[in-house]
């Protein structure tokens, strides 16, 4: 196994402390520098203090790694954020398949942040928009002024678009290359610095000035394949008819059919999209960036044309399943809460990305990852077996079992049928007076 391998069979047998100690020999750390961070979660009172207002704590998530990645002919290792039992598991299954038939595939259509410039009080459209075109390039020249760092590091201005909403009122769009920054400082900063510019050149009142989270203009798009013999699984039944056992056949042909449900149907498609952004908020999350801006654009895409779709699509070709996601995706490697955040510096190692654009790429191949273990267990035998047994340990935590005897009792919860707080500290009663038997 290489430094870079993301297969790690068993990894989730192994002990939390063994497991720490593996991602720390991958970080190159040693277990004593890392697990004083994982076990505080990285940000300190004295850091969240100078990061929000009217601080009184902190607030930790569980932090896991998703395994078997492999984008682009790439292995990485997955850090994600999440409290939501199955998200992780369900991510690694799906990227132990897609890795049998190749990994997946993604690319950035584009790395384009957008800012909006918005004029009122436009008495003549096309006279303002006739002038605005005709100072592009001292508007763009301008803009690039207000961020002369970014520029340094070839990024900037890279076009200007003008629309008109009619009524008045038209809108300027500039699109700046931000690099490895998810840009949303930088886009304001020229927006304001442009905005009284180029309400003098259109005659008009300036009104906000601010970037768009629709950056159709930063798209992601991932795709995988898997093939259809390895979704033969001798326990699959048929959620439509649960005494049917399926084939490989069968499961590609219902995970495709699922696919078909969310773009006929836009409440259906909003519930499709949810599982996709559980793998990409999860590593949005993780590594430190802006998980409300991801959503933001992922559902304005959504509905880009008037009916709420699915950002991800399933097909059958011919021995294969495929899977294809597009959707906006503005992520960062550095800035924000990146600079601050130790764990946010881990994870980004973690993943050994070496840009912004990797990043988006792998976050989107997460969502892919995610949405088809959704599907698959939708179409098969229902979510709700694999989610229990993972709710049964949190609620068996939450009845004040010990970490050996989390596994005994949330088996036990799971069996019974009832898994509350209740049956469960019942259950460890009986654990405890031996009445019913650990498990090794
Ligand atoms: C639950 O967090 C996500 C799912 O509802 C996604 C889906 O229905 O596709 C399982």
């Amino acid at each position: 196994m290489n430094s870079k391998d993301s297969r790690i069979p068993g990894f989730y047998r192994l002990s939390l402390a063994n497991r720490q100690s593996l991602i720390a020999s991958r970080l190159s750390m040693s277990l004593a520098q890392l697990q004083p961070l994982l076990e505080t979660g990285g940000m300190t009172p004295e850091i969240a203090n100078n990061t929000v207002e009217n601080v009184i704590g902190t607030y930790a998530l569980p932090l896991g790694v998703a395994l078997n990645f492999c984008v682009n002919g790439v292995d990485r290792i997955v850090p994600m954020v999440v409290e939501e039992p199955s998200v992780i598991a369900a991510a690694s299954n799906a990227a132990r398949l897609v890795r049998l038939a190749g990994g997946f595939t993604a690319r950035m259509l584009n790395t384009w942040m957008t800012g909006q410039v918005e004029l009122r009080g436009v008495v003549n459209a096309s006279e303002s928009k006739d002038a605005l075109e005709q100072a592009k390039a001292h508007l763009m020249a301008a803009g690039n002024s207000a961020v002369p760092n970014l520029v340094r590091r070839n990024g900037g201005v890279r076009d200007i678009a003008i629309r008109d909403l009619g009524l008045g009122t038209l809108v300027v769009h500039f699109h700046l290359e931000c690099q490895d920054a998810m840009g949303a400082n930088l886009v304001n900063t020229v927006a304001e610095a442009l905005g009284a510019e180029i309400a003098r050149i259109a005659k008009a009142r300036l009104g906000l000035r601010i970037l768009t989270n629709l950056c159709d203009q930063r798209r992601v798009q991932a795709s995988c394949r898997i093939h259809v013999s390895d979704l033969a699984d001798a326990k699959a039944v048929d959620a439509m008819a649960p005494q049917r056992k399926m084939s490989g056949e069968g499961v590609a042909q219902a995970v495709a059919e699922a696919s078909h449900f969310a773009e006929i149907d836009p409440y259906r498609a909003a519930t499709h999209n949810k599982g996709i952004m559980n793998g990409i908020d999860s590593v949005v999350v993780a590594t430190g960036n802006d998980f409300r801006a991801a959503e933001a654009g992922a559902h304005a895409w959504a509905a880009r044309d008037g009916q709420y779709r699915p950002l991800a699509h399933w097909h059958v070709d011919g021995e294969y399943l495929v899977g294809e996601l597009e959707m906006p995706l503005a992520l960062g490697t550095v800035g924000g809460t990146i600079r601050v955040h130790p764990i946010a510096q881990m994870a980004l190692e973690l993943t050994a990305v070496r840009s912004a654009s990797d990043l988006s790429e792998l976050a989107a191949c997460v969502g892919l990852a995610s949405n088809f273990s959704a599907l698959r267990a939708l179409a098969t035998e229902g979510i709700q077996r694999g989610h229990m047994s993972l709710h049964a340990r949190s609620v068996a935590l939450a009845a004040g079992a010990r970490t050996d005897e989390v596994d005994t009792v949330a088996r036990a919860l799971a069996a019974s049928g009832a898994i509350n707080e209740a049956t469960a500290r019942a259950l460890l009663d009986e654990l405890r007076s031996k009445a019913i038997e650990r498990l090794p």
